[in-house]
């Protein structure tokens, strides 16, 4: 089997390709990743002899059916996908994720080709504290541009199963944690403040409540969805870890030896989604997919010693990162 992982030298991306060279030798992989800002060919340093690594950009329709019509099947993570960042720069929102999943839409249907497509919760907007979590029947209500890009995203990939017959699944994710996750993200910006000594920083009062998932955990459903899911159908990805953010602070604080009060409050984020929650009972039920990193906090862990362990590879952004943040007009409270 050949396939196609778009977006392989970002964070879901590296650690699906890690798993499957690992997991599947059998499997030839071709990486294709514009490496913007938030890619990094380092990523795949380890195993760059054992993957066909393209850099370019999916909403490149010529390319992308070159790609598509020499592999079996598709694993599209290639997105713009921090939602601070839609906020202050929409454009290559809409261009990569609605134009570049067209690109690759169009190309699966030249070449009837698997498709898999990878979103996230955030199409269905939020819940507050007592609604039901999000199923695959949830209407889409989505807040920010980034997830009004993947919902749009989302849509395309249904309209191309229905009215093309492209063979096609969709997987909505909660929030991945784990290895090689970029350092303007929420868990992986605390940990490497506190490794320089700089106080976490919480949007608002850190009230709201996100479902945490390890990245592995996310990739083996997405193989378990590839390999058995039914086509045109949507499954939901999620391991019940909701936490709020100010808890998740106070664990990592808990991990470093400092006191739970010992970060900041700073300018909340405008339009921010109160709680995402997921109820992956289709994926764990018809497909048999249960979570391995059950314990969020063991999985943390493990993700603070990767970060102490690999600060050659997310120094060269933190400084960078930080000054966005700051230009943006970040301030503690
Ligand atoms: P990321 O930002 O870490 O990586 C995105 C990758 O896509 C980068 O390597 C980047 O270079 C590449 N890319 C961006 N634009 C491109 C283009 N035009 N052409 C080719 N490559 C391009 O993102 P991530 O966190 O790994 O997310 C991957 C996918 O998973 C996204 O589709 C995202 O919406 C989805 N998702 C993420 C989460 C999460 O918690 N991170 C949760 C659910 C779903
Ligand atoms: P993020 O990692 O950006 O993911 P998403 O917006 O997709 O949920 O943020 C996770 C949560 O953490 C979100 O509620 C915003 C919050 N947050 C902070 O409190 N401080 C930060 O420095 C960042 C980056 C995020």
């Amino acid at each position: 089997m050949r396939l196609l992982v778009t977006g392989g030298a970002g964070f879901i991306g590296a650690n699906f390709v890690h798993q499957t060279v690992a997991d599947r030798p059998e499997v030839g992989v071709v990486v294709l990743d514009a490496l913007t800002y938030a890619g990094n060919r380092a990523s795949l340093d380890s195993i760059a002899d054992r993957i066909e690594f393209v850099r370019g950009d999916v909403a490149d329709q010529e390319l992308v059916d070159r790609l598509v019509g020499g592999v079996d099947a598709v694993v599209h993570f290639a997105a713009e996908s921090h939602n601070d960042n839609s906020l202050a720069q929409p454009f290559p929102f809409v261009q990569t994720n609605i134009v570049g999943t067209f690109a690759l839409l169009e190309a699966v249907r030249r070449h009837d080709v698997r498709y898999h497509h990878i979103s996230t919760d955030e199409v269905y907007g939020d819940l507050d504290a007592h609604e039901p979590p999000f199923t695959p029947n949830t209407p889409y209500n989505p807040s920010s541009p980034y997830s009004a890009s993947k919902a749009s995203s989302d849509l395309l990939v249904r309209a191309w199963v229905r009215s093309f017959g492209v063979r096609a699944t969709i997987s909505n994710c909660s929030n991945n944690y784990g290895p090689y996750q970029h350092v303007e993200k929420f868990i992986p910006r605390q940990i490497t403040n506190l490794i320089d000594g700089v106080r976490p920083r919480l949007y608002g009062a850190g009230h709201q409540v996100r479902d945490w998932i390890h990245v592995h955990d996310h990739n083996r459903a997405v193989w378990t969805i590839l390999e058995h899911g039914r086509i045109g159908q949507t499954y939901l990805i999620g391991a019940n870890d909701e936490l709020d953010n100010k808890s998740v602070i106070e664990l990592i604080l808990a991990e470093f030896g400092r006191d739970a009060d010992d970060f900041d409050h700073v300018t909340d984020r405008p339009g921010h989604d109160q709680r995402y929650a997921i109820d992956a009972s289709l994926l764990r039920t018809e497909l048999g997919w249960e979570p391995r990193f059950a314990d969020f906090r063991a999985g943390l862990s493990a993700t603070i010693r990767w970060y102490r362990e690999h600060e050659d590879w997310w120094r060269p952004n933190k400084a960078v990162t930080e000054s966005t943040y700051l230009t943006a007009g970040e301030k503690v409270l």
